[in-house]
């Protein structure tokens, strides 16, 4: 039987799109639902385009488990995927899937995490430290921004031309390469 998942995104959605590509036709793991807090955002049309049931939630709506978790129990996911989610997943959703909620971020954790590091201010602060290397985590996700355990750490290069823009390209290569490959490797 198919391993159902969830996508929570809240933007332009590259990373569900690399998602959806990478198990289009696979037997095992199924992209049934997207959750998102942005009525406009990009990752909706994704869904349409792509047939998936999708959910547009407040804030409040994602805070009360009992408007939530039908909606999870129903679609039987198995796992929930957070792509450019903004909003701090709540307590009582990380109890109930318990290491079955995963997250990525744009930079080698435990450097440049936490509250308000997302997209671009991420690859301004290592641009800013001339770092030599920039990468990605993925990882279980806890009550706390950019905590939980680590599964996986990739890294790149950086050259003294890099901007933060470049820098946002070399990244967003990887994940699109590794994010997928990581959650087949958590279902399977
Ligand atoms: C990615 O850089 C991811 O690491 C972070 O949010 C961004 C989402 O980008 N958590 P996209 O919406 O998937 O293009």
């Amino acid at each position: 039987m198919k391993k159902n998942i969830a996508i929570f995104a809240s933007g332009k959605g590259s990373n569900a799109k690399a998602i959806l590509d990478f198990f289009k036709e696979s037997k095992t793991v199924n992209v049934s639902l997207i959750v998102c807090n942005k009525a406009d955002a990009r990752v909706l049309e994704i869904a349409k385009e792509n047939k998936i049931s999708f959910c547009v939630l407040t804030k409040e709506d994602l805070n009360n488990e009992n408007y939530l978790l039908p909606i999870l129990k129903t679609n039987e996911i198995a796992l929930i995927v957070l792509a450019g989610f903004l909003l701090l997943i709540p307590s009582y959703l990380v109890q109930h899937y318990s290491k079955k909620i995963i997250n990525i971020h744009p930079a080698l954790l435990p450097k440049y995490g936490g509250k308000g590091m997302y997209g671009m201010k991420v690859h301004e602060a290592v641009c800013a430290n001339n770092d030599a290397i920039t990468g990605i985590t993925i990882h279980f996700v806890n009550e706390h921004y950019d905590e939980g355990e680590y599964i996986l750490q990739k890294n790149v290069s950086l050259s003294k031309e890099d901007t933060p823009l470049s820098m946002s390209t070399k990244v967003q290569q990887l994940e699109h390469e590794w994010y997928p490959k990581a959650i087949e490797s958590i279902l399977l």
